[in-house]
């Protein structure tokens, strides 16, 4: 049997794939796609996007309390999932060495790197106002619907 989880990650990756459908905007679709996770997932107080440029990751379009516009590669949850090129999941955002406190209500966070051509051109951030908010279905989830926005 499915669990609830899985359903609501199957229903938003059809949700994602039909607002992107035939738009090739990725700043539209990433706008499009941070306001359907935010508001689709529960216990979120941020959800949006940075992206690569010019060695740092640069604010993009998102929901939520308004956030750091640059975070150096490396640097913080983000900066180390787009170093790493792999998703970065943790439980308590205080316990994590370097976090950036964007929103002090934020407790646990998980960050999918936008991997392209072999390339971290961004990340998808996920803020939570609860500890352990993420598990490792959260995590196939969100790696799911990255790959659906970047059209794989
Ligand atoms: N906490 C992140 C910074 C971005 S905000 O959470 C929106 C980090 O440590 O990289």
């Amino acid at each position: 049997m499915q669990s609830d989880k899985s359903t609501l990650y199957r229903d938003l990756a059809a949700q994602l794939a039909s607002l992107i459908e035939g738009e090739p905007d990725r700043i539209a679709n990433a706008a499009n796609m941070a306001a359907l996770v935010y508001h689709g997932l529960p216990d979120l107080n941020w959800a949006g996007f940075y992206f690569t440029q010019g060695g740092e990751l640069v604010l993009g379009p998102f929901q939520g309390q308004p956030a750091c516009v640059r975070i150096a590669w490396g640097n913080g949850v983000c900066g180390t999932a787009a170093s790493r090129g792999e998703t970065v999941l943790v439980p308590d955002v205080h316990d994590f060495p370097g976090h950036i406190a964007c929103d002090p209500v934020s407790q646990s966070e998980l960050v999918v790197p936008l991997i392209e051509d072999g390339r971290v051109i961004g990340v998808l951030d996920l803020d939570s106002p609860k500890l352990a908010r993420f598990d490792a279905e959260d995590q196939a989830g969100c790696e799911h619907l990255v790959r659906v926005f970047l059209g794989r």
